[in-house]
């Protein structure tokens, strides 16, 4: 069994503005309620404290939707980070880690990596998850699959990773 490093609680981070995007087909058409979004903001607030602003979108599988978005939320709203959750596997319609990629300035693979890691320790399957991450100017995106589960197991090991990098963005 992989073993990753432990947590560190971060209530010292001055409040940061982040937004949580689900991509879903049917939880954006009502046809279900999304969990995987309020999962994001759930084990952020645990991870990071309580003080942060979460902005919450709800889209489509669409590409360019995505990554529309992607730069609204980096370039105008501010957001120092940007957690995707969704559109990460093999399917058709999954597009997220284009999208990504097509918004980003500098991609940082070890975040896919490691959440491949850490979850096929658990689940074989978690290897379908073509997550990824990058910057885009001071603002950090970070892709996560889409099951609910999956976001508990894959986003708290990402977490010092994740305060490091926005570190470094913010030149500190
Ligand atoms: N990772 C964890 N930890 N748990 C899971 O159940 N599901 C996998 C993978 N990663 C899974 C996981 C599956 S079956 C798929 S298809 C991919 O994530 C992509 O999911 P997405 O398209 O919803 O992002």
């Amino acid at each position: 069994m992989l073993s990753v490093p432990s947590v560190v609680k971060s209530s010292e981070t001055s409040p940061l503005r982040i937004a949580r995007v689900t991509l879903s087909d049917r939880a954006s058409a009502g046809v279900y309620a999304d969990l995987s979004g309020p999962e994001i903001e759930r084990v952020l607030r645990e991870h990071l404290g309580p003080d942060h602003e979460i902005l919450a979108r709800l889209i489509p599988d669409h590409r360019d939707g995505l990554a529309a978005l992607l730069k609204g939320l980096c370039d105008d709203e501010g957001c120092d980070l940007v957690v995707t959750t969704g559109g990460t596997g093999p399917a058709a319609r999954d597009f997220t880690p284009e999208a990504t990629r097509a918004v980003i300035d500098r991609e940082l693979p070890g975040f896919g990596e490691a959440m491949r890691a850490v979850s096929f320790a658990k689940v074989p399957t978690a290897i379908l998850s073509r997550a990824t991450a990058g910057t885009r100017g001071r603002s950090l995106i970070v892709n996560l699959p889409g099951n609910p589960r999956a976001i508990g197991e894959c986003l708290p090991p990402l977490v010092p990773a994740i305060l490091e990098c926005l570190r470094h963005l913010r030149g500190e």
